[in-house]
């Protein structure tokens, strides 16, 4: 029994319409895939494997890692080293980039990758997930540093995420739509089961960390306002609210009902333009939000067309159903 389209059989067939693809990308993106399978293992045995809890060490973020933070990033890079497709890796978790290991070949793409975003929700068994970005390599770097990572992400060639949920998901964009497959644990193949996946223009739910309401600027706190105001205020409809604290999980719903997320700017620490870092969450996100229909600034801008300043630099985040994205940049501007 044909168990449907499988995620290599999708990029494969997207491959062919490419003139002169070498197959270096779709091997690049199987690769990640079974890292991402392996992840979704480990993740789903947690305590069975002794892999809950914290590692007792800090990332770069002064963030205190997960000993699945850890576990993930390894998975990762040993996935993704061997095989001659990239150039350089760079991950949340480390501080610098990692080169490719002098015994490997080197390929022509650059890849960039949160191992486990929401990785605070670990322990309390709700879904986490993997992001990751895809650049080319400038032409003719043999030894790429940071700067060759500093790509706006209007630049991408892909974005994805893995979603470790009630189901494993992975959600992929190559700029030509999103595409969304579910894992069949059963024969070990992620199957294309959400094609063509849309945000819908209009939406009437909002997703923010209120406990951070008094740090924020007032375009947010307007908006957020006049959604509480429902029916009786400005907007003259209720809306809902959420907050599941893992990027993917908020972006996963959006793209299957729609929904406004926002990380923004607030004045809780001002050494911090937000919370989420550009490269390997803002950004992919961003690439499969716009490409899902949606729309993802800053507030006043682009998340796409910044040009990142360093690595791990942190951006306010907004973005979803297009229409509301709008209004709150709109707020921005001072409508
Ligand atoms: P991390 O990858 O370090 O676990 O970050 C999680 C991110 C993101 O996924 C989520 O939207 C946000 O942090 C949650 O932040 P709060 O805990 O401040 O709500």
């Amino acid at each position: 029994m044909h168990i449907g389209t499988t995620i290599t059989q999708f990029i494969i067939e997207e491959q062919r319409h490419i003139q002169g693809a070498s197959g270096d990308f779709t091997s690049l993106l199987n690769d990640i895939v079974t890292a991402c399978k392996v992840i979704s293992r480990s993740v789903n045995q947690g305590a069975l494997i002794g892999v809950l809890g914290t590692a007792g060490t800090e990332n770069v973020q002064g963030e205190t890692q997960k000993k699945l933070d850890i576990i993930t990033n390894e998975v990762m890079i040993k996935s993704n080293e061997w095989a001659g497709h990239c150039a350089a890796m760079a991950s949340e978790e480390m501080d610098e980039i990692y080169p490719i290991p002098a015994n490997y070949p080197k390929g022509k793409y650059l890849l960039i990758f949160d191992p486990l975003d929401g990785s605070s929700n670990i322990d309390v068994n709700i879904s986490v997930g993997t992001i990751f970005s895809i650049l080319r390599c400038p032409d003719g770097v043999k030894e790429p540093t940071e700067k060759d990572f500093l790509q706006p992400g209007t630049k991408q060639v892909c974005a994805g995420f893995a979603l470790y949920g009630p189901s494993t998901m992975m959600v992929l964009t190559t700029g030509n739509g999103v595409n969304g497959f579910t894992l069949d644990t059963s024969v070990g193949e992620f199957v294309l089961t959400h094609p063509n996946m849309k945000v819908p223009a209009d939406t009437r739910e909002f997703a923010i960390n209120a406990s951070n309401m008094r740090f924020w600027e007032a375009p947010v706190k307007r908006y957020v306002d006049e959604c509480l105001a429902g029916k009786t205020g400005p907007r003259k409809q209720d809306f809902n609210m959420r907050w599941v604290a893992s990027m993917v999980a908020e972006v996963y719903r959006i793209l299957t009902r729609g929904g406004i997320f926002m990380y923004p700017r607030d004045t809780k620490d001002p050494g911090k333009p937000g919370k989420l870092r550009l490269l390997y969450e803002a950004n992919p996100m961003s690439f499969i939000v716009e490409q899902a229909g949606g729309a993802s600034y800053t507030g006043e801008e682009r998340i796409m067309d910044m040009q990142p300043q360093n690595l791990h630099q942190r951006v306010p985040v907004i973005l979803g159903s297009k229409n509301e994205v709008e209004k709150v940049v709109a707020y921005h501007k001072g409508a």
